[in-house]
């Protein structure tokens, strides 16, 4: 199969819905996780432009960094600690229109502005996040955290 995706110029949603899509036939059939996680990464950092995109796997204890697409990034994070670790502990997506507002954000880069976190689930239990940054404020809302959530029972 072609690994190249199609990008729609059309409102948020309607990007989003094109691409889901293909993000799904992109990683459906291919069992190596990190080889997904890393284009699903790729996918939303192309479609988007995203500053940052990319995943945190649950290791005793702490996140620690997987796939991703962007400026390099802190390697461990603690549950509770930054929007991640709120992401893990609380179990629900954060969104955060403004990281500088957001008490303990993790500035892996002075350059991100806006955030949202999501934790992925299997069987009930939270196993990573994936976080998507802005280097804009109030890039995300209730659009990228329905598409987003939806895009990780993918995985
Ligand atoms: N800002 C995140 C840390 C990860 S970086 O943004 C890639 C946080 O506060 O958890």
């Amino acid at each position: 199969m072609s690994e190249d995706l199609h990008f729609l110029s059309g409102s948020k949603e309607e990007q989003y819905r094109s691409l889901l899509p293909q993000i799904q036939s992109l990683i459906e059939g291919e069992e190596d996780l990190i080889a997904n996680l890393a284009n699903v990464a790729a996918a939303l950092k192309e479609a988007f432009d995203f500053f940052w995109v990319g995943f945190y796997l649950v290791n005793q204890d702490e996140l620690v960094l997987g796939p991703f697409q962007g400026p390099v990034a802190c390697t461990r994070i603690r549950k509770g600690r930054g929007v991640c670790g709120v992401a893990w502990e609380s179990a629900a997506t954060q969104l955060v229109p403004d990281v500088d507002a957001f008490p303990g954000h993790i500035a892996c880069s002075s350059r991100s502005r806006s955030e949202i976190v999501i934790p992925l689930f299997k069987d009930g239990v939270i196993w990573g996040v994936l976080d998507v940054d802005s280097d804009q404020l109030n890039s995300f809302d209730e659009i990228d955290q329905v598409y987003l959530e939806h895009l990780t029972t993918y995985l």
